[in-house]
């Protein structure tokens, strides 16, 4: 937009960038344990047709919508529809997204911080499950421990956000990326060497088609958006700093690839070692924070393993929350031409002002804690219900529409092929089409209308 834009020194740093925001608690934590719950190999065969089916076609949308108006999620639409335009709307829904999403991501976010000082102190010397549930049950419900991480996470992220596209976020993911891959590799081939590497295999890969339900399948989609981090502008404000000669279908295709490697390899790290320890691999929520370190304690140097893992959790939620963030800051810096210190500042107050009923949550005796915000939900539960079954799905569907319906034709396809080897084939842009225009809307409309639950007449 203006002169002074940040740019992607390279292509390469687009992608390491783009998959730091991919990759974070949504595949180390989530998708792991949602895979457990939901019974293994055809809930991850459906995620994966999810992800190639809806999820790259919008990423591909997103990283496109951001080069072709090199503005912030605010700005584009207004700028490419050439005025004002209702469409501008999903600009805002995608900015209030953010800062949802991030306040209570930097909560979860802090438990791994806190994790990491435990495991540096001793603290995960306990010895049996009982002893992990409760160091999680007093990490969730201590105010103090909520606050204190919520503030140092906030911090941290603001910092390296401030540093600008080249300076902060380009330079911080540079080193965060390839050293995540590297410590999930290690893990990896440590999980190779244990008993229950193959029953994990059966259990991730095997197609036990007796597990597949209705409620599986919009399980795999709703999660396919919050693991690619689309529907909120993220990968589109990342898009905004590539130039006009960069590969938007590569630099998609290699997000989408990475981001899903890192979810399979979470599930072949953490399931041998759930099964080695004769735990169960459908145990919810509290897989990572209870039966990793409790697994890493009965082994020798349990604890450099546990130090290594929360350190690796927290890598990977921070170059997620740098993305979260930067999608409020870009919106203040190009719309209202504040200065980068300013526009973080402000966003990084508002989401850690917003942020504290959040840490207060766990605690029952505060009214943040009370569960009866939505539904039976305390207050952190309910803005991850609103972000997840509501928000994410709605501005991925205002995206795709944008791109598929509103956008011109002209522009939309020569913007495709540009700077691309298959860009400019007729099939390959049309596939694309086709897929935004009608797979993609009905997709989502699923999955909003099992949120209200309208569906449950058709899937039971
Ligand atoms: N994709 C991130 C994860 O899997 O943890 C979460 C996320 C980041 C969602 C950025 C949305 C977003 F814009």
């Amino acid at each position: 937009m203006s002169e002074g834009r940040g740019q992607w020194g390279s292509r390469l740093s687009f992608v390491l960038a783009a998959a730091g925001s991919a990759v974070g608690l949504g595949n180390m934590w989530k998708f792991p344990y949602i895979t457990g719950m939901n019974g293994g190999g055809a809930f991850v065969l459906i995620y994966l047709v999810c992800i190639l089916l809806v999820g790259l076609p919008i990423m591909i949308g997103e990283v496109l919508l951001g080069r072709m108006s090199q503005s912030s999620v605010v700005g584009t639409f207004p700028k490419l529809a050439g005025g004002p335009t209702p469409w501008a709307g999903v600009g805002w829904l995608g900015v209030a997204t953010g800062v949802v999403i991030l306040s209570y991501y930097s909560v979860v976010a802090g438990w791994s911080l806190h994790y990491v000082y435990l495991a540096l102190t001793g603290g995960l010397d306990l010895g049996d499950a009982e002893a992990f549930g409760a160091l999680f049950g007093e990490t969730y419900s201590d105010p103090t421990v909520n606050l204190t991480y919520h503030t140092l996470f906030m911090l941290i992220t603001a910092v390296i956000v401030v540093g600008g596209i080249q300076r902060g976020v380009e330079r911080a993911s540079r080193i965060l990326m390839p050293l995540l891959l590297i410590m999930m590799t290690a893990l990896l081939a440590y999980a190779t060497t244990l008993d229950g590497f193959g029953d994990a295999l059966d259990f991730v890969f095997g197609f036990h088609v007796e597990s597949i339900t209705g409620e599986a399948v919009l399980e795999a989609l709703g999660h396919s958006f919050f693991t690619l981090s689309l529907g909120m502008g993220a990968m589109l404000t990342y898009g905004s700093y590539l130039s006009k000669r960069d590969d938007v279908i590569a630099v998609s295709v290699a997000t989408t690839a990475v981001d899903t490697l890192v979810a399979l390899m979470a599930c072949l790290v953490l399931f041998p070692i759930t099964f080695s320890a004769g735990m169960e691999a459908s145990s919810g929520p509290g897989l990572v924070f209870i039966n990793m370190p409790l697994a890493f304690d009965g082994l020798p140097g349990g604890h450099a393993w546990s130090v290594l893992f929360f350190v690796l959790l927290f890598f990977a939620a921070l170059s997620s929350a740098i993305s979260l963030l930067e999608v409020a800051a870009a919106f203040l810096i190009d719309e209202r031409g504040w200065s980068r210190p300013k526009a973080v500042g402000l966003a990084a107050g508002l989401v850690f002002a917003l942020g504290i009923p959040s840490a207060l949550s766990g605690d029952a005796t505060t009214m943040f804690g009370a569960t009866d915000w939505i539904g039976e939900r305390n207050w952190f539960d309910s803005f991850d219900y609103l972000a997840s079954n509501w928000m994410l799905p709605l501005g991925g569907l205002g995206i795709a529409g944008f791109a598929a319906w509103r956008l011109g034709d002209r522009a939309r396809r020569l913007s495709f092929a540009a700077g691309s080897a298959i860009g400019g084939i007729q099939g390959v842009y049309l596939a694309w089409l086709q897929l935004l225009r009608y797979v993609v809307p009905v997709a989502i409309v699923v999955v909003m209308l099992h949120a209200l639950g309208l569906l449950e007449a058709v899937f039971g």
